[in-house]
């Protein structure tokens, strides 16, 4: 198989299974948006949730950032008032970094997760 292929694939796979549970059920994955019109105080993200077929019940979610795009580098929250809120606010921006911050909406519901990633770097969100 073409290597393209073969990456494609996996990252079906990846999204489709990373949590093989309820799949028809479990949410979609948030859709996120980052502005930072207070830069350099703080970064206001929000995300909406497209509907599910059970959506009686509430959805959590669990938002974290990290400093630069490895996997393993450590991760702060970014502030929610409620967990089912759908924004948080990343506070102390680091100014002039040219690494991207990367936030992880995860989206919690009984039948599932899922999780959406967002690259970002402060100084191009700030208009
Ligand atoms: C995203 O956040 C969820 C919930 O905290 C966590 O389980 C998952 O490992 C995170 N993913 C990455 C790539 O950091």
């Amino acid at each position: 198989m073409a290597p393209r292929l073969v990456l494609v694939l996996t990252l079906t796979f990846w999204v489709g299974c990373s949590l093989c549970c309820g799949r028809e059920a479990a949410p979609t994955q948030p859709r996120v948006r980052c502005q930072a019109s207070r830069y350099p105080i703080a970064v206001d993200c929000s995300w909406t949730l497209p509907p599910t077929p059970d959506s009686s019940r509430p959805t959590s979610f669990i938002a974290t950032y990290r400093l630069g795009v490895a996997a393993h580098g450590e991760s702060w929250p970014c502030l929610q008032q409620t967990p089912e809120a759908t924004s948080c606010i990343i506070p102390d921006i680091q100014m002039f970094s040219m690494v991207p911050y990367v936030l992880n909406i995860t989206a919690v519901h009984p039948r599932g997760v899922s999780s959406s990633f967002v690259p970002f770097v402060p100084e191009h969100v700030s208009e």
